[in-house]
């Protein structure tokens, strides 16, 4: 048996529960991992909260990003060994003591970092990685990145600026200082201004990590021809068509692009930021906290305290 949240209807923060729960079984094709720690991404709670049509099947194990170590290995498997650090998404809920894994979505955790830092790559670095290479950045072109403090936006701008973007991005009055500093050269505060104002039709490509009327306003910032991702909500290709805009679809990362977002994370050349750590037990706490909504970086469980 296990220690993992759960909860068995749809609710607030509350209706999260620490049980004890069977250990899973490793089936063909995955690798079962001794969790360390995972990543609180705000599809957890929107899902807890029933704001995502998805079929479930109660008990929900709530999470899919993790960082932790190999404890088994099921038929088929190659290239894993027992006891390697690794990070990765799972489908099988990662707020608990193991999860299981395809190990096509598992790679190896880079030594220079924390197993916190590395519950922050999945959902975050590779939403990132995979919006950049779907909107073929290269260098030269003007990326705008919404909430580029947040979760994703962190690594949007990293990888942006690595490909040689000039990057524009919004935050918050206590991000400002915290955005510049991971390469945006131009922070708006989106409190205080309209962040389109005097940048209409400059830009390649808009990331949108807000939606709402954030996106209603990003339209306007976007060359003839460029590109918008939104990964609030379903892709606004009708409206891309009538704008000449490129709309793009949110997709999931390969294990070759999870290696190598590890090889840039381990060089240095991209870092991550922890928002905040919670012990497993303490998950309410952390989900009230991502529904805030503000903030930098990732919110982590410690699931090896
Ligand atoms: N489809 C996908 O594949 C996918 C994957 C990951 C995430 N998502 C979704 O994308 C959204 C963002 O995810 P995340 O993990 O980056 O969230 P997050 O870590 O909570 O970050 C959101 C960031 O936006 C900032 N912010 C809040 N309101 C803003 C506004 N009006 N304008 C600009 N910035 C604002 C916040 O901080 P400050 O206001 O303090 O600066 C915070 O830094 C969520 O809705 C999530 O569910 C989708």
């Amino acid at each position: 048996m296990m220690q993992a949240i759960r909860y068995h209807q749809h609710g607030g923060p509350g209706v999260l529960q620490l049980e004890q729960v069977p250990e899973p079984v490793p089936q063909e094709g995955e690798v079962l991992v001794r969790i360390a720690a995972a990543g609180v991404l705000p599809v957890d709670w929107k899902i807890r909260k029933g704001l995502i049509p998805i079929p479930q099947i109660y008990p929900v194990i709530p999470g899919t990003a993790f960082a932790g170590v190999i404890a088994g290995i099921g038929l088929g498997v190659t290239g894993f060994e027992i006891g390697q650090e690794v990070f990765g998404r799972s489908t099988n809920g990662t707020y608990a003591e193991y999860t299981t894994a395809p190990a096509g979505s598992v790679a190896l955790k880079p030594s220079s970092i924390s197993f916190e830092e590395g519950a922050t790559i999945c959902g975050g670095a590779t939403t990132a990685w995979c919006a950049m290479k779907q909107a073929g950045i290269k260098a030269g072109d003007r990326v705008f990145i919404h909430g580029a403090g947040g979760g994703v936006g962190l690594f949007a701008v990293q990888f942006a600026k690595w490909k040689g973007a000039t990057v524009t991005g919004t935050a918050g009055p206590s991000n400002i200082d915290f955005i510049r500093s991971i390469g945006v050269d131009n922070p708006i505060d989106y409190t205080a201004a309209r962040f389109e104002e005097g940048l209409e039709g400059q830009f390649d490509f808009v990331l949108d990590t807000i939606g709402g009327a954030t996106l209603e306003r990003s339209w306007l910032l976007l060359k003839r021809g460029g590109a918008l991702l939104t990964i609030t909500g379903q892709p606004p290709i009708e409206r891309g068509e009538k704008e000449g805009v490129r709309v793009l679809r949110s997709t999931l990362a390969s294990q070759e692009d999870l290696i190598e977002i590890a090889e840039l994370l381990d060089k240095g050349i991209v870092q991550t930021r922890v928002q905040a750590i919670f012990p497993l037990r303490e998950a309410r706490q952390a989900h009230t906290r991502s529904e805030d909504g503000h903030g930098r970086g990732r919110i982590v469980l410690q699931v090896i305290e």
